[in-house]
């Protein structure tokens, strides 16, 4: 097992009914600005829960944070709260309604000159607007962590400072039943993912930390589909919520190698193109899963027995069985697990390289061994 600091100061206020909670955690004197979407807490009755919970407060909001949030609109709020001398930020949405907020919170304390320099020029954040937040889509845990992923135009850049950690972080699965399937799927295949990219790298004898994550998975791989076919199911989206927070909330990621080029290579595909998130990292790991196949064989190896219960066979036919049940999985979530299947040809694949090599996505991978020329073979063996 590698050294390690695990601090995780996000009180978690989990199960039904919690929202009531956050009127004793945010100071009575603060002045708080309640950030939002696209409107979907208004229809949900979330907003009415914030609001009542909220009445002896002075607050006010800001809504219209858009899916994968955009630099521009953050920048509004960060005006917002200069104007109005805001003290506290809580955030009621999904991950780009938290990461949003985390980057408005770094930037309306950020003392350089831009503050698109956070995410572009790795800018220190020494300060932040403190912050809280209401999650009402299980999937990035951003929630618990202290990430934040911003989209400029075509670019999406991540940052981390524990200076935007949320303070405290509501978890009511009640209010996932709102959800599209295609949100509730995305979200168990981006927590899935998250798992992947903590565990599938080499093997460190980092045990805690390698059955916690095959625990995860197996939840997942167990729940996802559960939660397609009885939608209306409480302890299903208990597990899930808890799940996907519980991938990405440092636990698992202590004292381990960790990948992220899913995701990296993911970014590039949702800045281009669009396409959601989860649907990204479905199309990209299972072809880092063949082309680093060396670099990862233990963990595949393990990977195949422990979680999918493969054990008959030669190493290498174990492996393609674990890749095939993994692509399987996917497909069942609704997932495309190919660029065609995202209607992308060969075409987009220097687009994307070049898009790499502009974000200086030159050594990816836990070897950092992922050169563009690896991440090429990764994309054309996702076509
Ligand atoms: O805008 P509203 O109206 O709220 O609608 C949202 C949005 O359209 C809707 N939604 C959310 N909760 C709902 C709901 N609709 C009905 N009922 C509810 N209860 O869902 C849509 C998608 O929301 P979004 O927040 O974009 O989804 P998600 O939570 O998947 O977040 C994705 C973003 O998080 C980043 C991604 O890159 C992407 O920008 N990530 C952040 C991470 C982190 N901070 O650690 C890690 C992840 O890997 C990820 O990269
Ligand atoms: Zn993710």
């Amino acid at each position: 097992m590698l050294n390690f600091t695990f601090h995780n100061p996000t009180k978690i206020f989990f199960g039904e009914n919690q929202i009531a909670a956050i009127a004793k955690q945010i100071p009575a004197d603060a002045k708080v600005l309640v950030t939002y979407g696209g409107g979907s807490i208004k229809a949900n009755g979330v907003y009415d829960q914030v609001s009542s919970a909220l009445k002896d407060h002075q607050w006010s909001e800001f809504s219209g944070i858009e899916p994968n949030p955009q630099f521009d609109t953050l920048m509004k709020a960060v005006a917002q709260i200069k104007e109005q001398g805001i003290t506290y930020l809580l955030a009621v949405g999904g991950g780009s309604v938290v990461d949003g907020t985390k980057f408005i919170a770094a930037a309306a304390r950020f003392e350089g000159e831009q503050p698109w320099d956070i995410l572009a020029q790795h800018a220190k954040v020494t300060d932040a607007v403190p912050m809280a937040c209401v999650l009402t889509l299980p999937a990035t845990g951003s929630e618990s962590n202290t990430g934040a992923v911003i989209t400029r135009g075509t670019t999406k850049l991540a940052f981390m400072s524990p200076h935007v950690q949320p303070l405290f972080a509501v978890l009511d699965p009640k209010v996932t039943l709102s959800l599209s399937e295609r949100q509730v799927a995305n979200g168990v295949i981006d927590a899935f993912v998250h798992t992947m990219e903590q565990y599938l790298t080499f093997p460190v004898n980092a045990k805690v930390q390698d059955r916690f994550s095959e625990g995860l998975l197996l939840n997942l791989i167990e729940e996802g589909p559960k939660v397609l076919a009885t939608p209306d199911d409480m302890e299903v989206r208990s597990n899930i919520m808890w799940s996907a927070t519980m991938a990405l909330n440092g636990l698992i990621g202590s004292g381990v190698p960790q990948d992220w080029s899913t995701h990296m290579i993911g970014h590039e595909l949702t800045g281009q193109y669009g396409i959601d998130h989860a649907r990204t990292l479905a199309i990209v790991l299972p072809a880092v899963m063949k082309v680093q196949r060396e670099q990862k064989r233990g963990k595949l190896v393990q990977y195949a027995q422990r979680v999918w219960n493969i054990v008959d066979g030669t190493e290498d036919e174990i492996i393609d069985q674990a890749i095939a049940k993994t692509e399987a999985f996917f497909k069942a979530m609704g997932m495309p697990i190919r660029l065609s299947d995202a209607d992308l040809d060969a075409a987009s694949i220097d687009v994307l390289v070049a898009q790499l090599e502009e974000h200086g996505m030159t050594t990816l991978g836990e070897h950092g061994d992922m050169t563009l020329d690896v991440s090429r073979k990764v994309l054309e063996a996702a076509l």
